[in-house]
């Protein structure tokens, strides 16, 4: 299982005093030290974290991978087609929202799709990155995802952050979404709301090929630093694997 970890929560604390630390893209070396398959960062609109600069220096540095997360705002699918990150994962977006709070609306069976999803996904794709849609675990949404025709998705696991201590139910229906994608020919990424509490059962479903971690792992590191924060978080993702579902 490959494990993304995702620095913008670094650049929100840089960006708490409008300065020059912590740097991202030197956590996004230590992460990589650590062994982290690859680092996610996402270019909001709003830019609340992550600068244009900071992704311009994620791409001519990061040695293992990059996932740049983005809406589908022009300037930024320009910049990411400029960029030619590895991957990019298209997300949805609201100013008001503390994060990104569900998956794409990839509207309902037989209607027609969004033309800026569609128009985005098609530069991306001739820009000659993987293109990944984050979407939330269910059926017809993942459908739709197929019939775009991406590679990947990312199956939101919020639900499942914000029940796993009380019922197994989502932790069902996430493996139940992973099967279907699977049967569909996509592959499967996961992430949200991932923590070292309750990573393990994500890691473990066996056709889940890739984890984006950010906030529990750069929460971490205040503590330990980063290179400890992330190999911990690895060691988790590695042991869950040993015995998958
Ligand atoms: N995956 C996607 C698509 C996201 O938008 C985010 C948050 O930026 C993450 C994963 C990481 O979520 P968290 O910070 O809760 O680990």
């Amino acid at each position: 299982m490959r494990l993304y970890i995702n620095v913008d929560h670094v650049a929100t604390v840089r960006q708490a005093r409008r300065t020059d630390e912590p740097d991202p893209v030197e956590a996004a070396a230590a992460c990589e030290r650590a062994g982290a398959d690859g680092i996610t960062a996402h270019l909001r609109e709003d830019r609340r974290h992550i600068q244009d600069d900071d992704m311009r220096r994620l791409a001519a540095t990061v040695t293992t991978v990059l996932n740049l997360e983005l809406a589908t705002a022009d300037d930024i699918v320009q910049l990411a087609t400029e960029l030619r990150p590895f991957q990019a994962t298209l997300v949805p977006e609201r100013r008001e929202e503390v994060t990104t709070e569900g998956g794409l609306n990839l509207g309902p069976a037989g209607a027609p799709p969004d033309p800026r999803l569609v128009e985005s996904i098609g530069r991306l794709s001739n820009a000659g990155i993987r293109v990944s849609l984050f979407i939330d675990p269910d059926a017809a949404t993942i459908d739709r995802a197929a019939e775009l025709g991406v590679p990947a998705i990312e199956l939101h696991t919020g639900e499942y952050a914000h029940t796993y201590r009380d019922s197994n139910a989502a932790l069902d229906r996430l493996a139940a979404a992973v099967r279907h994608a699977r049967a569909v020919g996509l592959a499967v990424h996961a992430g949200h709301g991932l923590t070292y509490r309750n990573v393990t059962a994500v890691a473990a479903i066996r056709d889940i090929e890739e984890l984006n971690i950010g906030h529990s792992v750069v929460s971490r590191s205040i503590m330990v630093g980063m290179e400890t924060a992330v190999r911990e978080m690895r060691a988790l993702v590695d042991a869950a694997r040993v015995d998958p579902r």
